[in-house]
C-alpha cells in the first residue's frame, strides 16, 4: 500500500505564525482582525461559520503586480480558474481585462454566463470530450493546447463539421522537473500531460497546411507551487528554441504559452519575486516577436482567501490538545490531500503562552486534521479562528462528504461585503437524486 500523504507535523514551528504580516487585504485593528474594512467577526455574525471569504484588494494587486511585471512585452495573462471558479471572483478577473485558462465544458459555460468573449480563452486538459469541443470551437476561443495526436484528429474532424478553423497549439512536455507535491508536478515525461518534442514536431508539420487547424502557438506548463526560476528557465528556453525551429520548417506561431505555476507563501516559503520571474520570461521570449501567455492561478488568488470557522469543542487526550472547528476535510481539501500546511490563527489576536493542539473537522476519517502540535494558544469552544491560504483550489475542491453542506462564499470589497455563493442548503444536498 503506499504510504497516505497525512497533513505535516509542526512541532518544528516555534514562534508565532502571523500570516497577517504576508497576507495582503487582511490586518489587525486592535487585536480584532480585518478583511479589508470589515470585522472578521461581523462576516460570522452575518453569514455563520464555516466560510470562505476573499479580499476584493489582494486579488486585484496580484493581477496588476503580475500584468505590470511583464511592462510593454505583448502578453496575456490567463487566469487558470480551476483555482477558483465562482463567478464573482470570475468577473473580478474579466473586469481587469485579464483572459482565462479553461479545462472543462464546465468551465467554459461559467464564463460565458457572465459574458467574456471567446478570444479571451485558451483551453487545455489532456482530456477534452467532442462536446466540449464542439462548445469551444462555436465560441470561438483564441487557443486549443491539443495533448495528444487522437486529440487532434478530433479537432480538426469537429473543425470541418463546423467549418471552422480551430487555432491549435501544443502543449508539449518540455521533461523538466519541477513543483512541490508529486500530485502537482506535471511536466516529467512520466506524467500524462502534454506530447514529446518528436511527436510534437510531426503533428505541426503534418498539419501545416490543414485547412482546420491553424497553428498559432506553442505551450506548456511544468507544475504548481514553484519556487524556483530555473525550471521555468529550462522549460521556457526549451520552448524557444521549439518556436523558432518550427519557425525555420514554415510553421510561423504566434503565441507562446508557459503555463501557470507560481508559488505562494503559505508558511515559511519563499515566493518567486514576480518581477523577476516576468524579466526572466521576457528575456527569453521577446527576441522571438511573438506574443506572450501565461497560465497562473494559485499566485493569484490563493493568499486572498481564508476560511472562517468557529471552535466546536476543545478536548485532551492523554496530554494531547485537541481544537474541533466547524470546517472540515470536505470544505478543504489540501492538508489531506497532499500534506499541506496551512496556518490557522485566532479572529481575536491571542495573547499569552502558545500552547499546541491538533485542529481536526468533524468529519469521520483520522485524516479531518487541518494541523497538528499547532502553536495556537489557549483556544475555548465558540472562539472564532481563521485558515489561511484557501483562497485557490480551496472552495473548487469541495465535496459534500458526510453530507456536509458546502460553506457561504462571500467577497469583501473596502467597507463591504457581499455574498457570492450562499451556504448550501440540505435541498441543495439531495437535488437530483
Ligand atoms: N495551467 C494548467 C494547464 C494547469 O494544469 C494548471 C494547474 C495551471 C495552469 C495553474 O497552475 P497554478 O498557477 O495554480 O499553480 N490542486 C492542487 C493544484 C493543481 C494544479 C493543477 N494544474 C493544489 O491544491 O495544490
Amino acid at each position: 500500500m503506499s504510504a497516505v500523504p497525512s497533513p505535516s507535523r509542526n512541532s518544528r514551528i516555534t514562534g508565532v505564525v502571523d500570516p497577517v504580516r504576508y497576507t495582503d487585504g487582511y490586518s489587525y485593528r486592535g487585536s480584532r482582525l480585518y478583511c479589508e474594512g470589515v470585522a472578521m467577526e461581523e462576516i460570522a455574525e452575518r453569514v455563520g461559520t464555516p466560510a470562505y471569504v476573499y479580499s476584493r484588494a489582494s486579488i486585484e494587486q496580484a493581477y496588476r503586480q503580475l500584468d505590470t511585471a511583464f511592462g510593454k512585452l505583448p502578453h496575456t495573462i490567463c487566469y487558470a480558474m480551476k483555482a477558483n471558479s465562482n463567478l464573482g471572483i470570475l468577473r473580478i478577473f474579466a473586469a481587469l481585462g485579464s483572459g482565462f485558462d479553461i479545462v472543462s465544458g464546465g468551465e467554459l459555460y461559467r464564463l460565458r454566463r457572465i459574458g467574456v468573449p471567446g478570444n479571451r480563452i485558451v483551453f487545455s486538459g489532456v482530456g477534452k470530450s467532442r462536446e466540449e469541443i464542439r462548445e469551444a470551437l462555436r465560441a470561438r476561443i483564441l487557443l486549443f493546447n491539443v495533448e495528444s495526436a487522437a486529440e487532434l484528429d478530433l479537432l480538426a474532424a469537429e473543425a470541418s463539421r463546423l467549418r471552422v478553423r480551430a487555432a491549435a497549439s501544443i502543449r508539449v512536455n518540455p521533461d523538466v522537473a519541477a513543483g512541490g507535491h508529486p500530485h502537482i508536478s506535471t511536466g516529467h515525461h512520466r506524467h500524462k500531460f502534454g506530447i514529446d518534442w518528436d511527436m510534437a514536431r510531426k503533428l505541426y508539420l503534418a498539419h501545416r497546411d490543414s485547412r482546420w487547424i491553424g497553428w498559432q502557438g506553442i505551450s506548456a506548463h511544468i507544475g504548481s507551487q514553484i519556487l524556483t526560476l530555473a525550471p521555468y528557465r529550462q522549460a521556457v528556453s526549451r520552448l524557444a528554441g521549439f518556436f523558432r525551429d518550427l519557425g525555420r520548417a514554415g510553421i510561423a506561431l504566434k503565441y507562446l504559452d508557459c503555463g501557470g505555476g507560481l508559488g505562494i507563501r503559505y508558511t515559511a516559503e519563499q515566493p518567486l519575486d514576480k518581477a523577476a520571474y516576468a524579466a526572466e520570461l521576457a528575456r527569453i521570449v521577446r527576441p522571438l516577436g511573438c506574443h506572450l501567455l501565461i497560465e497562473p492561478g494559485r499566485s493569484l488568488v490563493g493568499p486572498a482567501g481564508v476560511i472562517l470557522m468557529r471552535v466546536l469543542y476543545t478536548k485532551e487526550n492523554r496530554g494531547k490538545d485537541f481544537v474541533i472547528v466547524d470546517a472540515a476535510m470536505n470544505d478543504f481539501m489540501r492538508p489531506a490531500l497532499y500534506g499541506a500546511t496551512h496556518p490557522v490563527t485566532h479572529v481575536r489576536r491571542a495573547s499569552g503562552r502558545l500552547t499546541r493542539a491538533d485542529v481536526v473537522g468533524p468529519v469521520c476519517e483520522s485524516g479531518d486534521c487541518f494541523l497538528q502540535d499547532w502553536p495556537l494558544g489557549k483556544t475555548s469552544a465558540g472562539d472564532l479562528l481563521v485558515l489561511w491560504g484557501t483562497g485557490a483550489y480551496g472552495f473548487a475542491q469541495a465535496s459534500n462528504y458526510n453530507s456536509r453542506t458546502r460553506p457561504e462564499e462571500v467577497l469583501v470589497s473596502g467597507r463591504r461585503m457581499q455574498s457570492i455563493r450562499r451556504r448550501e442548503s440540505r435541498a441543495d444536498l439531495v437535488r437530483g437524486e
